[in-house]
Formats: C-alpha cells, sequence, structure tokens
C-alpha cells in the first residue's frame, strides 16, 4: 500500500454513467469505503471487509459522501448582489449588476468579492466551478488565487463587453485577445483550473468583439466558451432588432464561430426546435440555471425539449440572478420546474445534473464529476444525523434512490459536515477566508 494512502468509510452516492442515456447509473452503498492515495486521487472502492491492515480510516458512518457539485454557469462579480430586488434581466443588469460590476475595479473590493464568492461556493459543496469573471485583470488573478486557497476548482472567463455597458466595462474589439491571453499565457494557474471564453451576450458585444472572440477561439480549441442565451422575451426582441439579417439568437454565435462541443449556453429557455437542432449537431451544451430563472421570472426551462433534440443539459446557479448559492438546492426547483413540464425526475437525474453532467460539460469527466477510481477525491460529506429529524425522515426510506431523493430535498449547508478536494478537508482553509473577511472592513 503506497505511503500516505488513508480510507474514508461511510454511505457512498453517486452515478456511473448518465442515467438519461443508460439505466443502472446510481451507484449506492450504504456503507463503502474509498481509498484515497497520497496525491488525492481515488484509488479503489472498497467494501469494509477488504479494508487493508495499516491504512488510517476515518469513520464517516451516519454521513453521506457525495461527489462535489460542479457549478457550471456563476458570476463572481455578483456575490454581494444576489437577492437584489424587484427587476427582469435588461433592468436588473442596467440598476443593480453592472454598477456592481464596476466596483471590482477596486483590487481591494475585488480581493474581499473573491473570498467571499469562493467561499460560498464550497461550504454549500461546490467543489468545480465555470465562473463569469471580471473585465479588470487584476480582479480575475484575486479570483484564482481565492479558489486555490480553499481549494475550489475554477475555470474563469474575463466578461467581454463592448457596448450597451458603462464605459468602465467595455472592452474594445483590438483589446478583447488580450483580456484572455493574460490569464491564459501570462498568468501562473494552479493546477485544475482554466480560463474560459465569455463573451457576455449578443447584445453587450459587437459583431466586430465576436468576431474576435471567434479567431481567439481558432487559436485555442480547447478553450471552454460560456455566454447567455434565450433568458427574456425583450432580451431576445432586442437581439433580433439588433441582428435583423439573422435567423435566429444562436445564429449570432454561430456566425462567429463560438459554437462547439466545449460551449456552454446559459438559459436557453425560449430556443426554438430549430436552435436546438443547431446546438445539437454542434455539441453544445445549455445550462439551466432554474433559480435565476424563477427570481428574475425569466421562464421554465424545458429539460424535455432539449433532451429530444439531443442537446446535453448542465446546471448552474448564476448567481447573482440565482438566489442561493448551493446547486444541490438548485435540484428541488429543477424537479419541480420538471414536473410542471409534466416529468418526474428520479433522484439520479438530479444527481447527475449536479455533478457529472457539469464535469461532462467542462470536459473533465475524466477527473471528477464522481467516484470512480482514479479520479479526485471531490467529496461532499453530509452528515445524516445532525438534525435529528432529518435522520428520522431518513429513517423511513426503504432504499438508496429513496434516500437520495429524500436527501437531496433536505440538503442544507447546515448538513455538510466537511467539503474534501483532492481528499483534503477544506474547512479550516475556508475558516481561515471567511475569517479574514470578517477581520477587515474593505
Ligand atoms: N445576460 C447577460 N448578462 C447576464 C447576467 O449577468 N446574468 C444573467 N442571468 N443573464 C445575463
Ligand atoms: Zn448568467
Amino acid at each position: 500500500m503506497a505511503e500516505g494512502s488513508r480510507i474514508l468509510r461511510g454511505m457512498l452516492c453517486d452515478l456511473r454513467s448518465n442515467p438519461f442515456q443508460s439505466g443502472d447509473a446510481l451507484r449506492f452503498s450504504e456503507d463503502g469505503c474509498l481509498l484515497i492515495d497520497a496525491q488525492g486521487r481515488i484509488e479503489a472502492r472498497l467494501e469494509p471487509h477488504e479494508l487493508p491492515p495499516g491504512v488510517p480510516v476515518e469513520d464517516l458512518r451516519g454521513c453521506c459522501l457525495l461527489p462535489g457539485a460542479v457549478d457550471a454557469h456563476v458570476h463572481l462579480p455578483q456575490v454581494f448582489m444576489q437577492a437584489a430586488w424587484g427587476e427582469k434581466l435588461l433592468s436588473w443588469l442596467e440598476r443593480y449588476t453592472f454598477p456592481e460590476e464596476l466596483r471590482y475595479a477596486d483590487p481591494a473590493y475585488a480581493r474581499r468579492g473573491a473570498a467571499a464568492f469562493c467561499s460560498q461556493l464550497l461550504r454549500a459543496g461546490t467543489t468545480t466551478a465555470c465562473v463569469y469573471g471580471s473585465v479588470f485583470p487584476a480582479a480575475n488573478r484575486a479570483a484564482f488565487e481565492a479558489a486555490a486557497q480553499v481549494g475550489l476548482r475554477a475555470i474563469i472567463g474575463p466578461t467581454a463587453m463592448d457596448r450597451d455597458v458603462p464605459a468602465g466595462l467595455r472592452t474594445a474589439p483590438e483589446q478583447t485577445a488580450g483580456l484572455y491571453d493574460a490569464l491564459f499565457h501570462e498568468f501562473d494557474r494552479p493546477p485544475y483550473s482554466g480560463v474560459a471564453l465569455t463573451p457576455r451576450f449578443a447584445l453587450s458585444s459587437s459583431p466586430a468583439q465576436l468576431e474576435v472572440c471567434g479567431s481567439w477561439l481558432a487559436a485555442h480549441p480547447d478553450c471552454l466558451v460560456q455566454t447567455h442565451i434565450n433568458e427574456n422575451r425583450d432580451e431576445i426582441s432586442a437581439v433580433r432588432a439588433l441582428f435583423p439579417e439573422l435567423s435566429s439568437y444562436l445564429a449570432v454565435y454561430e456566425q462567429a464561430g463560438l459554437l462547439g462541443e466545449r460551449t456552454l449556453l446559459g438559459h436557453s429557455i425560449y430556443t426554438t426546435e430549430a436552435e436546438l437542432a443547431q446546438m445539437a449537431r454542434r455539441g453544445s451544451w445549455a445550462v439551466h440555471c432554474p433559480s435565476s430563472n424563477l427570481f428574475l421570472g425569466s421562464g421554465l426551462f424545458s429539460l424535455e425539449a432539449h433532451h429530444n433534440a439531443g442537446v446535453q443539459v448542465c446546471l448552474g446557479t448564476d448567481i447573482g440572478g440565482g438566489s442561493h448559492f448551493s446547486l444541490f438546492e438548485s435540484l428541488q426547483q429543477v424537479y419541480g420546474i420538471a414536473q410542471l413540464g409534466g416529468r418526474a425526475l428520479r433522484a439520479e437525474h438530479l444527481l447527475y445534473l449536479a455533478t457529472l453532467a457539469g464535469a461532462e460539460a467542462l470536459g473533465w469527466q475524466s477527473h471528477i464529476g464522481n467516484l470512480e477510481p482514479g479520479k479526485r477525491a471531490d467529496l461532499v460529506c453530509v452528515d445524516l444525523q445532525r438534525d435529528p429529524l432529518l435522520a428520522e425522515r431518513l429513517r423511513h426510506c426503504d432504499d438508496g434512490d429513496e434516500l437520495l431523493f429524500a436527501l437531496l430535498f433536505n440538503l442544507r449547508r447546515e448538513h455538510i459536515r466537511e467539503v474534501y478536494v483532492d481528499g483534503v478537508p477544506r474547512g479550516p482553509a475556508l475558516a481561515e477566508l471567511i475569517g479574514s473577511l470578517a477581520g477587515s472592513d474593505g
């Protein structure tokens, strides 16, 4: 047995595959063991009777170990304006979002934002996130640093805009490539982090900026692209007015060469059948953001329509349009919205959307997303006994499927005992980062 290995023993629950495509995807073990090597990788899944001698065991019986959540759409510079009252998308952007994002020009404010953001995600059980970052380079560097401090795996994109936003947020087309080059080539990023090409949406990028983005992508074909699409009816009308020669919202991104298998299109509520067919041909992903879609009154996403068209779907909180930081809590809204569409999703579908789907969308499925040997040990340890009423509820479940469903519907931050990234418990680093916020007045 390699030096430095250890074992976590408890209830294990994850997906071996995509449950929308194959049966028998849910893996549930009431009492299982993960052997974790000194480098933070899952070496093996074992039964308790198979435990090798001499390897320290952390006894987590009474807890459930889930894979860390993967939030595929979330805005860092909106961490302090989540729960902003009373507006729909376009007026919400004007009234709250753009003024807040301008504040990240101040490096001290940006450091506080980064610390709060990474702490909020990690303590909610999110271990990997694809992030809309700032236009200000120092703010993005602070974001990578805060993420590394707590162990959050972050793919971050400077949010590119050059029209219809305050002047301080604009990047001229000829400077747009530099925004990404600075992070991609010149900044020493932590391992398992990344940079995403991030033109905000069709309304805030001129054709010239979109073209630059397309060229940058052609030179960096493995890079992720993230943007918004078909979120709000007024937004769609404005896109139509701005690009009258194009047949659809999607065509704006298609024309710029931005659609591929590593493209994440946030919201996609009013996407037409023709657009869905094109997304499927390109292999692009839709990111369902249920919390935000409800909070901003944007509309109801159809998982069914996307799947019927062959479009894959993952999940995002979309903070600050989203009203909470927990992707696990978003599952309750995913379920309710699917019910309104006539479909009752199973526990395995919900868990997939919060974990393995995001890993696949980011192209990181060989490293994260489930508890498969060979993957990083990114885990959420949920204490099933901390709340006696939750414990009592779970005692009334007959099998793993039922238990997981009840657990996902009741899982709150208070039930999370620990979050592990690379097998390392991140509670102490998290407490330190949160403490640094409390101890400074910014
Ligand atoms: N569309 C363009 N920018 C944004 C944003 O910051 N949040 C949401 N929800 N939609 C957008
Ligand atoms: Zn968004």
